[in-house]
């Protein structure tokens, strides 16, 4: 049965491909899919050396990419979902509420994750191999531990779009409203009456108000696990849990690629569980149906969720994430992005922009083409604090008319040269992994980063 299913799931890559060949161009490339560690060099060096929307793909690549995609699919099924008997299990599974650390054995092949968390409302998402509406839901407690909210999960195909090839477990998403502003709640997936994993979460302040609170910036996530499962360490070891977090995009090495998705949330299990998360999409994402994968998972609620575009509030600050793998600096994506500067600007919040590609930069990869340009006069008429991004994998800090522009791309991925020779104002920079701490009280806002390979754990590599 598993071989047929394999099987389909290839023809169904296959039919898709041939529908795409029809094109005479793709914004990605001459694809080797081949293994992700030794034959993916071909596809590697694309991802590195160029924009995607300027590379031409052949009917010949697409053969190859339709061969060595049977072989990622073949592996994929396994990749996580072997244990059949999962939700006949749950029944005997031991309640583990003493947090998501212990979740060895559990029937989520993905989550808890948290996303979208307001002053009164946070997603809770969690993915299963079966469809398990009806005996699926989340606890949410109080201080005290009594029981605040009750919320069924409603299940879903994670991902099934025609011409795609479909992602065939079950998302469960549930909403718990009716939250307190910037309240610690505990909560637990109930699982069949048992309790399977339990962690907590803070909403956020009052809109507008000058709560103190913290969020966590860190990105390139790709390809080195161990150095992505130190990064995530060394976050988690930090005194105070951050309230959100943001991942600056290339969370995985080859976004069609499911095994590697599922490294991923392994890997961020115990922080996912902990924060809502924001991620923009990089350019390995923005591979052909990588992006809507992207999308299946990470809910992001905005009217121009489809490009990948969006804002968010926490507090008395605002969030502008941009899909900087299409053209942001003309178009009706550039003049939503200026709508939403000023409306935030007028309202009086501290604003900080996200991006993929960074605007300055002395790093392997050039500046985001036209950022300087176009986009730089508009976070200096609207007062943006900090423009947060990745791509390049070390930390760079550039200062600039009073905004901060920060490359924090060191989440995993191979580290890249510093590049001495820099024209541009930097003030800081260094090759190293690292994830990046905001802490915003009232008017003051204190960035913190952190060098992850420093021997003892984490250790501060600037603060201002
Ligand atoms: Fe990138």
């Amino acid at each position: 049965m598993a071989l047929i299913f394999v099987e389909w799931r290839c023809q169904m890559t296959k039919a898709f491909l041939m529908g795409v060949s029809a094109m005479t161009s793709l914004f990605v490339a001459g694809l080797s899919y081949g293994s992700k560690t030794e034959g993916g060099t071909e596809l590697k060096d694309v991802l590195e050396t160029a924009d995607a929307t300027e590379i031409d793909i052949s009917s010949k690549d697409l053969d190859s990419t339709a061969r060595e995609t049977d072989q990622i699919e073949g592996t994929t099924d396994d990749g996580g979902f072997e244990d059949a008997q999962m939700l006949e299990d749950i029944a005997s599974t031991d309640p583990q509420p003493e947090g998501a650390e212990t979740v060895v054995g559990l029937p989520l092949l993905k989550g808890p994750y948290l996303q979208w968390v307001t002053d009164k409302s946070i997603v809770v998402l969690i993915e299963t191999k079966d469809d398990a509406t009806g005996f699926a839901s989340v606890e949410v407690s109080g201080g005290s531990g009594e029981t605040v909210a009750t919320k069924d999960f409603v299940f879903s195909k994670t991902f099934e779009k025609e011409g795609f090839p479909p992602i065939d477990t079950y998302l469960g998403k549930a909403k718990i409203e009716d939250l307190k502003a910037n309240t610690k709640y505990n909560y637990c997936v109930v699982i069949k009456g048992s309790k399977v994993v339990c962690d907590a979460f803070w909403t956020a302040p009052l809109d507008k108000a000058y709560t103190p609170y913290t969020f966590v910036a860190f990105g390139d996530t790709r390809t080195d696990n161990d150095a992505h499962r130190k990064v995530i360490d060394g976050i988690l070891s930090l005194s105070d849990v951050p309230h959100f977090a943001i991942n600056t995009g290339d969370l995985v090495a080859l976004g069609t690629d499911l095994t590697l998705w599922q490294e991923f949330f392994d890997i961020e299990r115990p922080l996912l569980s902990k924060m809502a998360y924001y991620p923009v999409i990089g350019n390995h994402e923005y591979i052909l149906w990588g992006k809507e994968y992207f999308q299946a998972w990470f809910d992001l609620d905005t009217p121009l969720r489809d490009e990948l575009n969006y804002s968010f509030v926490f507090g008395n600050s605002a969030f502008v994430a941009l899909n900087t793998n299409e053209d942001v600096t003309k178009g009706h994506v550039f003049d939503w992005m200026v709508a939403q500067l000023q409306s935030y600007h007028e309202a009086g919040y501290h604003i900080f922009v996200i991006t993929h590609h960074p605007i300055y930069t002395c790093s392997n990869h050039p500046p985001y083409k036209g950022g300087v340009e176009f986009l730089v006069p508009e976070f200096e008429r609207y007062g943006v604090v900090a423009v947060l991004s990745g791509h390049n994998h070390l930390y760079e800090h550039f200062l600039s008319n009073g905004i901060h522009y920060l490359t924090v791309g060191g989440g995993g991925a191979p580290l890249y040269d510093e590049n001495d020779t820099c024209d541009q104002p930097r003030v800081m920079w260094k090759k190293v992994h690292n994830h990046m701490v905001v802490s915003v009280d009232g008017e003051k806002i204190e960035f913190t980063v952190f060098d992850d390979d420093a021997d003892g754990g984490p250790q501060v590599i600037e603060r201002f």
